[in-house]
């Protein structure tokens, strides 16, 4: 290896340590700061919003004023402004899950219960549904 090479390389290896270094240390501090935060994957997001306007699925849209969403009925209410007036998840789950658990005379398909979705549907659609 020529002088040069040997410099070169050696500014390879001390950069990229004090790269490795500055981004583990960075993420030590967002975890900290942030510690429910979990990312979810955009494309089990999307594919949420595939099941959620599908209408031989989901059929949302059917009942429900949806952002993007073409020929939305009213029968429900517009899906709007969700992690605000659902910070619990889990209580969105339910709603769609089984829409009877919150209000008996519900008009809406309980999803779950009557296994129109399957569980792993539902969790995409409630993934969709809360970032809206
Ligand atoms: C047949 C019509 C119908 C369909 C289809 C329907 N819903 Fe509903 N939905 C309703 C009605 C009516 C309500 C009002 C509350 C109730 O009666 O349960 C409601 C309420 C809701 C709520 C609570 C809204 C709020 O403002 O608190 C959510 C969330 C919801 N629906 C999600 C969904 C999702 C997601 C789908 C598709 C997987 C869906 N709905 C399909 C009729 C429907």
């Amino acid at each position: 290896m020529t002088k040069m090479g040997r410099l070169v390389s050696t500014l390879v290896v001390i950069t990229s340590a004090a790269w490795i270094t500055g981004c583990s240390s960075s993420s030590t501090t967002k975890q900290a700061a942030m510690p429910q935060a979990k990312a979810v994957d955009p494309a089990i997001v999307e594919q949420g919003k595939q099941i959620a306007f599908g209408r031989s699925k989901g059929n949302c849209l059917a009942c429900h004023m949806i952002e993007d969403g073409a020929s939305p009925g009213n029968i429900g209410p517009p899906l709007i402004a969700m992690q605000a007036r659902y910070p619990d998840k889990a209580k969105l789950r339910a709603q769609i899950w089984d829409p009877t658990s919150v209000n008996p005379e519900s008009a809406m398909v309980p999803f779950g219960r009557m296994q129109v979705l399957t569980e792993d549907e539902i969790d995409k659609v409630v993934e969709y549904i809360w970032t809206l």
